[in-house]
């Protein structure tokens, strides 16, 4: 088609242009775009969409975005593919899950759907993406609307002035390719899952509406703070009502921002009265709806506050990984997710090393647990690189902005076993910053290591951080279990500890070990121990042993693993429990009683 095209002057271009990509880099489609999506209604755009995998990016050199639809035999040029037909997939899925030659792959695949659309005076279209795996491309009509960096956070873009009435072509490109200046970088002890994995949303909205809106408890408790930004008009009132509250109460908006603070007495939320309040913000023709609940959590010295009462976290460390689904997420799986955290005796789960679905969060604010979120600045992240800061603090933001109003969240992680270095102490450092500025009231925390050197907690990060979460693997990667004993006692951090990662890895079932390393009875061992240890450190406040499931990993391939990271209190069928499951609810449960 290129060589014979009035585009010609593409034809060599593209076979010879490798810097084809930059005009589709610009990363335009960020936090300040993400819409509040409370009680909106939605077209779904979810469903079967015309795909391609692309492993060596022609559809960028050739831009098949630009290519009109037409019949095969209309068409008057070769044409190496035809997103307006072929094979489709189901959206939201990983392209991983869908066939066997997918299982591997990475890189770019191409995904095409039709868009009816009928235009109607001052009404504005907003699409917005769940999530894709990592950076998503997107062009309406042939037109370039920009991309979007990050694979578990949403991002919306508006369509309005590039909908034409009738039928509209919308495509995107999403590449899973790891590398070193991504978040994550090109190694991780997950599944590089690619693809839409998450919802797809079209919302039509008014001329004005309300972009964003946040509540939280005043540092007074006895107030509500609310913010909320419009867009598209600078001037009028937002009213907002909390029936249960028995407040109706109108906000002036000012150059497109309302804040108010509001005097009310709502019941605290916690886990064990999970309170919510369902409450309603209109601007002119526009509504919104959240069910949010009050709380505040802060720190003093060592220990950890809720509502101003010392707490501790009886957690598990969980996955977004499914057997069949991959990165999916369902209803039931969360709620089972849930179930199980509740047989451990939890009242607290680290969400890692992502963002998860946003549901998760809905519904532990509904059920009674504390959540750690976390971003995935995991391992050694390209500190000195700018774009990756931008991109990492990218994340922070949106993971804030779309979570910041579930009170079961309580600590923003912003990473993981990263390298003590000075580039990573002020790419974190300035990341701290960047959390606590968009979201003053929740706890900062990272998942640190420990400093064998010292042989003690120690990290230079800490101090920026309002929780030192420590991943140790004392009986297992550091077999000498007694050096846990020694670093207890030769830490002494200001302030609280959770232990964010410990425990090992057990195979159960055929050809599994009966004694030794990855037995099911060795795992058992290393959970007895941990527990016997870190149950006398007061400054530790909460753990979040690894991991509640199996989960799926590339790099896992000795004949116990498969291609699995065994160290599940459950195996990856989310059903089969490992004795170690018994020994820590049995402590969970005690600590929940009160009796240790
Ligand atoms: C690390 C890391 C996890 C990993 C775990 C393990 O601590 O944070 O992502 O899966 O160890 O080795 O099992």
């Amino acid at each position: 088609m290129l060589e014979r095209s009035t585009i010609g002057e593409n034809a060599l271009q593209a076979l010879h242009d490798e810097d084809y990509a930059a005009p589709f880099d610009t990363r335009a489609l960020t936090h300040k775009g993400l819409l509040f999506t409370g009680g909106r209604d939605a077209q779904s755009l979810d469903g079967d969409w015309n795909f391609c995998v692309d492993l060596l990016d022609t559809g960028l050199r050739q831009k098949w975005f630009s290519m009109l639809p037409a019949a095969p035999e209309n068409r008057t040029e070769p044409w190496d593919y035809d997103p307006y037909m072929g094979e489709t997939v189901a959206v939201p899925a990983n392209w991983q899950m869908l066939k066997e030659k997918w299982y591997f792959y990475e890189g770019s695949a191409w995904y095409t759907r039709a868009l009816d659309h009928s235009p109607r005076a001052g009404r504005r279209q907003i699409l917005r993406i769940g999530a894709a795996q990592y950076d998503c491309k997107v062009f309406l009509n042939g037109k370039f609307l920009g991309n979007h960096l990050g694979g578990s956070t949403p991002f919306c873009v508006e369509l309005t002035d590039d909908l034409q009435d009738g039928r509209n072509w919308l495509m995107l490109c999403v590449n899973n390719a790891r590398t070193l200046d991504r978040v994550p970088m090109r190694n991780t002890d997950w599944f590089n899952y690619g693809g839409i994995y998450r919802e797809t949303q079209l919302f039509d909205l008014p001329a004005a509406f309300i972009r964003d809106m946040g509540l939280r408890l005043g540092p007074d408790g006895a107030s509500i703070v609310v913010d909320l930004e419009i867009d598209g008009a600078d001037h009028g009132d937002v009213q907002l009502s909390i029936p249960e509250l028995g407040l109706d109460q109108a906000i002036a908006v000012v150059n497109g921002h309302a804040s108010a603070v509001i005097p009310a007495q709502p019941e605290l939320w916690s886990p064990d009265t999970p309170k919510l309040y369902d409450l309603q913000a209109r601007f002119g023709d526009d509504l919104v709806s959240d069910r949010v609940g009050f709380r505040t959590i802060t720190r003093q010295g060592t220990d950890i506050l809720l509502n101003g009462e010392p707490v501790w976290l009886r957690g598990i460390s969980v996955h977004e990984d499914d057997l069949t689904l991959g990165k999916v997420t369902t209803e039931d799986d969360l709620r089972a997710r849930f179930q199980h955290a509740k047989e451990l005796g939890c009242n607290f789960l680290r969400l890692a090393h992502y963002p998860h679905h946003e549901r998760a969060a809905q519904l532990a604010d509904e059920l009674g647990f504390m959540l750690w979120q976390e971003i995935p600045v995991y391992w050694a992240i390209a500190f000195d690189n700018p774009a990756t800061y931008a991109d990492a603090e990218n994340q922070l933001l949106e993971l804030i902005r779309r979570d910041r109003n579930r009170a079961s969240v309580i600590i923003w992680s912003i990473g993981n076993e990263n390298p003590d270095t000075d580039a990573r102490l002020s790419f974190m450092r300035a990341l701290a910053d960047a959390a606590r500025r968009a979201d003053d009231t929740r706890l900062i925390a990272a998942a640190c290591l420990i400093n064998h050197t010292r042989n003690r907690i120690e990290d230079r990060l800490a101090e920026h951080l309002d929780v030192i979460g420590i991943n140790e693997y004392y009986g297992w990667y550091d077999e000498n279990i007694t050096d846990l004993i020694e670093i207890g006692r030769n830490s002494a951090p200001d302030r609280p500890v959770v232990i964010s990662e410990t425990g090992a890895d057990g195979a159960i079932g055929k050809g599994a070990p009966e004694t030794g390393l990855f037995s099911e009875a060795y795992m058992t061992q290393v959970y007895r121990q941990q527990i016997e240890i870190l149950r006398d450190l007061d400054y530790v406040k909460g753990m979040s042993p690894w991991i509640l499931y199996d989960f799926r990993v590339e790099r896992r391939q000795n004949i116990f693993q498969n291609g699995f990271n065994k160290k599940g209190l459950i195996a990856a069928d989310k059903r089969t429990k490992k004795e170690a499951f018994g020994v820590l609810a049995q402590f969970y449960h005690a600590r929940a009683r009160g009796e240790i």
